[in-house]
Parts: structure tokens; C-alpha cells; sequence
């Protein structure tokens, strides 16, 4: 018995590494946000065409995937310990804390606004066109306005929370070379 539980031992698991789902979630997340947000900016620079209809559509339905998907995300961070923080300055551990934060609270507040504004304009989502979502408030045009104007600066807000989480990576990549990267990626130990 014990020689079988010593090759699987979930509860002595190396704490250097999130785990499988929660590295999967990061990455797939990661990905769906710069392609919504590419995607974003694209679109409504184009003229009234199909092709920004479709682009349009495709926007909306990525962006409530990220918001299902950053449930899941934030469900599996609550019950699930992150390993401990590598050693740096306390000031440094309590900005990586704080983005972090701020990075989920986008994760629906991003997403959350793009719909509103949608049931404000009077455009109810279908999600892949085949689930009808409910309206999150009732058709508007002056709150649409408004709901329009915060999700481009929630977006923009969500855009420069990445850019400094990936600078961070960066400096403990070249500067630190501690690792960092790699509790966020597949391997041994
Ligand atoms: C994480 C998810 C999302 C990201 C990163 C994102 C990002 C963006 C960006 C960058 C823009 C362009 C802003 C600009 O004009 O400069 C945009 C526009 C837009 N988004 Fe999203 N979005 C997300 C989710 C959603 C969702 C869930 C919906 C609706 C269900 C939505 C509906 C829209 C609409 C309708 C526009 C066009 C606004 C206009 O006509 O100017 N978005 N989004």
C-alpha cells in the first residue's frame, strides 16, 4: 500500500507550481482576452459590412466565454492554494497581490460592460447563436452611451494591468532570473 501511494501522493504534491487546471485556465484565458481585445479594437473601426456584423458577434460570444470561463477561474483560486510567493521585497509581493486583484475584478467587469451595453443598445446576445442570454438592463440609448464609454475604458484599464504583469515577468526573467515563469508552465517538480 504504501509503496503504491508514494507514486501519488495529492496532498504532497511540490507547492513551485500552480496546478494543471489552474495553469490551463491562465492560458487559455490569457489567449481569448488579447484575441477579444484585438478583435475589439478591429471591428469598430470597420465600415457597416457582414464582416463587421460576424466580427461583432464573434467579440460578444468570446466575451462572455472569458466571463464563464473566469468563474470557473476564480472558484478554482479560492479553493485551491497557490504556491507561496518566491522571495523578494514585501512592497514588490503586495503589487503582484494588488494586480492580481485588479486583474480579476476586470476578468468581469470587462465582460460584464460589453453586455450591459449591448441590452442597452437593444442588441440581446445570443451566445454562439444559439443560447439567447438575458438582457442585464433594459434598452437605454443615453445609459448605452454611457455603458459604451465604460467598457472601451474598462478594456483599456484590463489592457494595462496585463502589460504590467507581464512586465513584472519580465524583470524576474531577466533581472531576478528566479524562476518565476515557470510556476506558470508544465514540468517536473
Ligand atoms: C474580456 C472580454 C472583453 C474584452 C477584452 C473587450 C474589449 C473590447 C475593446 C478593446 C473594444 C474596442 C473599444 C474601442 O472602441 O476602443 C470593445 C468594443 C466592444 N465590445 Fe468588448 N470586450 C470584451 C467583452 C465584451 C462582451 C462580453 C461584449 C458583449 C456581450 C462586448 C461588446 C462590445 C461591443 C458591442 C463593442 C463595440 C463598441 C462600439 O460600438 O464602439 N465586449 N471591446
Amino acid at each position: 500500500m504504501t509503496t503504491a501511494r508514494s507514486t501519488f501522493q495529492p496532498a504532497k504534491v511540490s507547492k513551485t507550481r500552480y496546478d494543471g487546471f489552474a495553469m490551463l485556465l491562465h492560458w487559455v484565458l490569457a489567449v481569448a482576452i488579447i484575441g477579444a481585445f484585438g478583435v475589439g479594437l478591429y471591428m469598430t473601426d470597420l465600415p457597416i459590412s457582414p464582416t463587421r456584423l460576424k466580427l461583432y458577434n464573434w467579440h460578444k460570444w468570446a466575451g462572455v466565454t472569458i466571463l464563464a470561463v473566469s468563474a470557473l477561474r476564480l472558484l478554482w483560486r479560492l479553493t485551491h492554494r497557490p504556491p507561496a510567493d518566491l522571495p523578494m521585497p514585501a512592497w514588490q509581493a503586495r503589487a503582484a497581490h494588488l494586480v492580481h486583484g485588479l486583474l480579476y475584478l476586470a476578468f468581469f467587469a470587462v465582460p460584464l460592460s460589453g453586455w450591459a451595453y449591448s441590452s442597452a443598445a437593444g442588441f440581446p446576445v445570443v451566445w454562439f447563436g444559439v443560447l439567447p442570454l438575458p438582457n442585464l438592463v433594459a434598452p437605454d440609448k443615453e445609459l448605452a452611451h454611457t455603458l459604451k464609454e465604460a467598457h472601451e475604458l474598462l478594456a483599456y484599464g484590463l489592457a494595462a494591468l496585463v502589460l504590467a504583469h507581464l512586465g513584472a515577468v519580465v524583470k524576474h526573467m531577466v533581472l531576478d532570473r528566479d524562476g518565476l515563469l515557470q510556476r506558470m508552465l508544465p514540468g517536473r517538480g
